[in-house]
């Protein structure tokens, strides 16, 4: 992909909002200080796919992070209609059938990011699912499939950060929540980093959620966060 010239474009602000109206709101709030948003399941089951098309409209970036995850024909299918929305990033999960699927029904310039192993799994967890590796280790078999099937980019952890950028090298986007402007309440995130280490790291945009909805003033928390990055 081209080089994202624009600073605010690394950060993506998590509109994880009741209702269209509140979104709507916010991004009157923020105006021009954020370029890129992000709509979850709350948001797409209340009206949010229809938003994201006005969005795009205006000329902001979307990222509809709908986590697809079904046989292959149906993720096709969905990513192609999913396509016709004028977003920039849409999520799936890291199983290899949905990566080529989702690849193949790409198109619009949408951008698909895969989410190897939810952030909220350890690795209990992932062996009362059935898996026999570690999370860790099925972190980096995923990214490493994902690279190899042309998935432009990983949802990771940003603890994570460094090891799937050596599995996926330096073309793919890495993209992470989970980031805490410094002395910000931290919710229920647990291993935060700040914007400024996160691009350190060589994460590519931060997904930033409570600590811009919930801001008094969430044009200058955004502007904070972007001038941390550039
Ligand atoms: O409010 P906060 O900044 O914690 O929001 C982070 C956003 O990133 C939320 O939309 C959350 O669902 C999402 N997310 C996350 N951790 C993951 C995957 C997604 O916090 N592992």
């Amino acid at each position: 992909m081209p080089p994202l010239l624009d600073p605010r474009d690394r950060l993506i602000v998590a509109l994880d909002l009741p209702d269209i109206g509140a979104a709507e709101r916010l991004v009157e709030r923020i105006g021009d200080a954020a370029t890129f948003y992000k709509i979850g399941y709350r948001l797409a089951y209340a009206g949010g796919l229809a938003f994201a098309e006005r969005l795009a409209a205006q000329g902001k970036k979307t990222f509809l992070d709908l986590k697809l995850h079904d046989i292959g024909n149906t993720v096709e299918e969905g990513v192609r209609s999913a396509s016709d929305l004028g977003a920039t990033f849409l999520t799936v999960h890291a199983y290899p059938q949905t990566m080529r699927a989702a690849v193949a029904g790409r198109g619009n310039g949408l951008k698909i990011l895969a989410v190897t192993v939810l952030t909220s799994y350890d690795d209990a967890d992932a062996a009362e699912a059935g898996y026999a590796l570690p999370v860790a280790a099925l972190v980096a078999q995923r990214a490493r499939q994902a690279a190899e099937i042309g998935i432009d980019g990983i949802v990771c952890a940003a603890a994570e950060a460094r090891a799937v950028r050596a599995q996926i090298g330096p073309a793919g986007l890495i993209v992470t929540p989970g980031i805490r402007p410094a002395g910000a309440d931290l919710g229920d995130q647990k291993r935060v980093m700040t914007p400024g280490q996160a691009r350190a790291a060589g994460i590519d945009h931060v997904v930033v959620g409570r600590p811009i909805t919930g801001a008094a003033d969430p044009r200058a928390v955004a502007e904070r966060i972007v001038a941390e990055m550039a």
